[in-house]
């Protein structure tokens, strides 16, 4: 099994044109705008590679965002802003050379302990992912994301109260 590098930020050198993960529209994404997002600040991607190839094994992006008040549960609606400020866990996605090798675990760990860090310093309830189909939401229900029971676009969330209750505030 291959060895790979711990994350960090994806730089202009990596190899985006090599990345397949078996879904065009993310390859696509990947290849045409991480970068260019990156450059602008308008989301960050981070990279697992391949320790000796420098191949990138997979990649998660992270942005801020906002959730109407509406579509959490009624029960969490009362006494808050109109907006509610959340992480948009905006790509997850592993090479098909490197799938079910527990990179997207590292990859999506390392997301959530990143949330948790930031959070303490900056409002945010949770992380929010919009999920492309039903064993992607299988995948991500896994690590404790619910559905979001009134947004017509199915997210998924996840609070940041539960991921410290779960320990991803320690180091
Ligand atoms: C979905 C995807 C990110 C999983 O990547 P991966 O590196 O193979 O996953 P890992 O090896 O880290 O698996 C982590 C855990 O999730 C589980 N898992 C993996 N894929 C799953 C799926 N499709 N549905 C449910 N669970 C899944 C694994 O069994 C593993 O659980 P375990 O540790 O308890 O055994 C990858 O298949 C992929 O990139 N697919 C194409 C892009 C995509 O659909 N991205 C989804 C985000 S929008």
């Amino acid at each position: 099994m291959a060895r790979l590098s711990p994350p960090r930020q994806l730089i202009e050198e990596d190899n985006r044109q090599a990345f397949d993960c078996g879904r065009d529209s993310m390859n696509e994404w990947f290849r045409r705008h991480a970068w260019r997002n990156q450059q602008l600040g308008v989301s960050r991607s981070t990279v697992i590679c391949d320790a000796q190839t420098g191949e990138i094994a997979g990649y998660v992006t992270l942005a801020m965002g906002h959730i109407e008040r509406e579509y959490l549960p009624k029960a969490s609606q009362r006494n808050r802003p109109e907006n509610i400020p959340i992480f948009l866990l905006g790509q997850l996605a592993v090479d098909r050379r490197f799938q079910k090798t527990g990179v997207a675990r590292s990859l999506l760990f390392y997301a959530l302990k990143t949330s948790v860090r930031v959070a303490k310093e900056v409002g945010c309830v949770g992380v929010l992912t919009h999920p492309l189909d039903d064993e992607v939401r299988a995948f991500y229900r896994r690590f404790g994301f619910e559905d979001l029971p009134y947004d017509r676009r199915r997210s998924m969330m996840v609070r940041i109260k539960d991921l410290e209750r779960n320990g991803f505030g320690e180091d």
